[in-house]
């Protein structure tokens, strides 16, 4: 397995060209199911997720080809990949893949509303938490569907006329929800309501597809969507947004690090709270037409309490990487993770590195040190494992990240992207 080898205490100065988002191209992934034509998605990041799941929709039947690179390509622009399900052959989605990534579960919408029926596993928990998907079939069933639990599967089937539009209630936010729940109702007969609709970026993205795709979609990024059903959806091309959480990531980086970086293509309105909450902690942020300048040149790092919420709120996918940078502020911060019941993993591992971090309920203590010492630690999950990137940034001395695979589902280049800058990484090949 590789690891990540830091040694601290560079500042870092120069641009980090942000990716396309993993939480938007994997939904609009999902969405090629539901038309016989092809989608085309440009800037898809190049991402073990990314991978995995081409291969679990071919194995639904999808054909897709990725472009090669172009002469004079900027090597850090995302991949473009053509994607078309004519047919679809298998309904069933196994455990053996739903399990390695659970937004493939997701599939269930486009079988139902294109096949009529979905055999797809449980994705089970994770280690962020349970992970339950009752408000996903809940939607489901909304719309008509029938559900059953089926050693291990949900067993779905929709109405012999198809499914039909309704009102959807969801009591909690649920980014997974509220996009089933526009995948499924963009084919159903008739009006689907959806209320309470998660209005996270990577909603919008999944809409604008879906309506090139000629569905009639109105009122994404807003808690009510309206969707009325259309017999049959096109083939489109988009552009997959750039990823707000590698921007929020790199710019906690800059922060916890010193120094000055442009994040290109970042755009301040997908993670406005965050900006906010790291300029109250001392770094300057600035919107530019190229993306976000983030920068702290010597002043220190101030507390600042926060607690995540669906969005425009804190996200928790910043969580993690908030708290790596609270470890070393100049008084005590408290962080509450509101979304997830056991989302704190990094915190033993963050103490490895001298960390004061105090476990309240649902809330953590840091009690802010003035310096970190470099150590070796291990990866529990993609957002914790940037986490100890950002420790390790800062620490004095040399780190050795474990398990680096879980970075490698979520952030492109990263070791790259951050030794342009000036930060002294290297990754460790488990060959070596
Ligand atoms: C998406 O997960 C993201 N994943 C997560 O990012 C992100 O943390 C999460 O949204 C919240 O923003 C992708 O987009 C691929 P939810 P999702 O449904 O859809 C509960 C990352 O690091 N819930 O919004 O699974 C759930 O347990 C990942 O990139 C139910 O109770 O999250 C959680 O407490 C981690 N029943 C809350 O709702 C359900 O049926 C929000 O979950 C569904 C969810």
């Amino acid at each position: 397995m590789d690891r990540i080898r830091i040694v601290g205490g560079k500042p870092l100065n120069g641009v980090i060209p942000i990716s396309g988002a993993k939480n938007a191209a994997l939904p609009l992934m999902i969405a090629s199911l539901l038309t016989d034509r092809t989608v085309t998605l440009e800037n898809l990041p190049r991402l073990a997720d990314v991978s995995l799941l081409v291969r679990i929709l071919s194995n639904h039947g999808v054909d897709y080809s990725i472009d090669g690179r172009r002469q004079g390509e900027d090597p850090d622009s995302g991949q473009t990949v053509h994607m078309t399900a004519r047919e679809i052959v298998d309904t069933t989605a196994p455990y053996e893949l739903v399990s390695r990534m659970r937004a493939s579960f997701w599939v269930l919408a486009p079988l139902l509303a294109r096949c009529g029926e979905a055999r797809v596993s449980l994705p089970g928990g994770c280690a962020i938490g349970t992970r339950p998907v009752d408000l996903l079939l809940m939607a489901m069933e909304r719309l008509g569907a029938s559900i059953d639990i089926d050693a291990g599967y949900v067993v779905a089937k929709a109405p012999s006329g198809g499914l039909r539009g309704g009102e959807i209630d969801f009591p909690k936010v649920t980014v997974g929800g509220t996009h089933v729940a526009l995948m499924a109702a963009s084919l159903a007969h008739g009006t689907t309501v959806i209320h309470n609709a998660a209005r996270e970026p990577e909603i919008g993205d999944l809409a604008d597809l879906l309506v090139k795709m000629g569905a009639k979609v109105q009122g994404a990024g807003s808690p009510v969507i309206e969707v009325e059903g259309v017999a049959r959806l096109v083939g489109a091309k988009h552009r997959v947004l750039p990823d707000r959480i590698e921007a929020g990531t790199y710019a906690m980086a800059a922060a916890m690090a010193g120094g000055d970086v442009l994040l290109q293509g970042a755009r301040a309105e997908h993670l406005q709270a965050a900006l906010d909450i790291l300029a109250e902690a001392g770094a300057r942020v600035e919107a530019t037409p190229d993306g976000l300048r983030v920068s702290r040149n010597g002043n220190g790092i101030k507390p600042v309490d926060v607690a995540t919420a669906p969005f425009p709120g804190f996200p928790t996918d910043l969580q993690a990487q908030f708290m790596a940078l609270m470890t070393r502020a100049d008084g005590v911060s408290r962080i509450t993770e509101t979304i997830f019941e056991n989302r704190f993993m990094h915190v033993q591992e963050l103490a490895r590195f001298g960390a004061r971090i105090k476990l309240e309920g649902d809330s953590a203590i840091v009690e802010g040190v003035p310096t970190l010492k470099g150590a070796p630690v291990m990866a529990t999950d993609l957002r914790a494992s940037v986490s100890l990137v950002i420790a390790a940034l800062a620490a004095e001395g040399e780190s050795m990240i474990q398990r680096v695979y879980h970075l490698d589902r979520g952030f492109e280049a990263l070791e790259r992207k951050l030794s342009r800058c000036g930060a002294d990484v290297t990754r460790i090949s488990s060959g070596d």
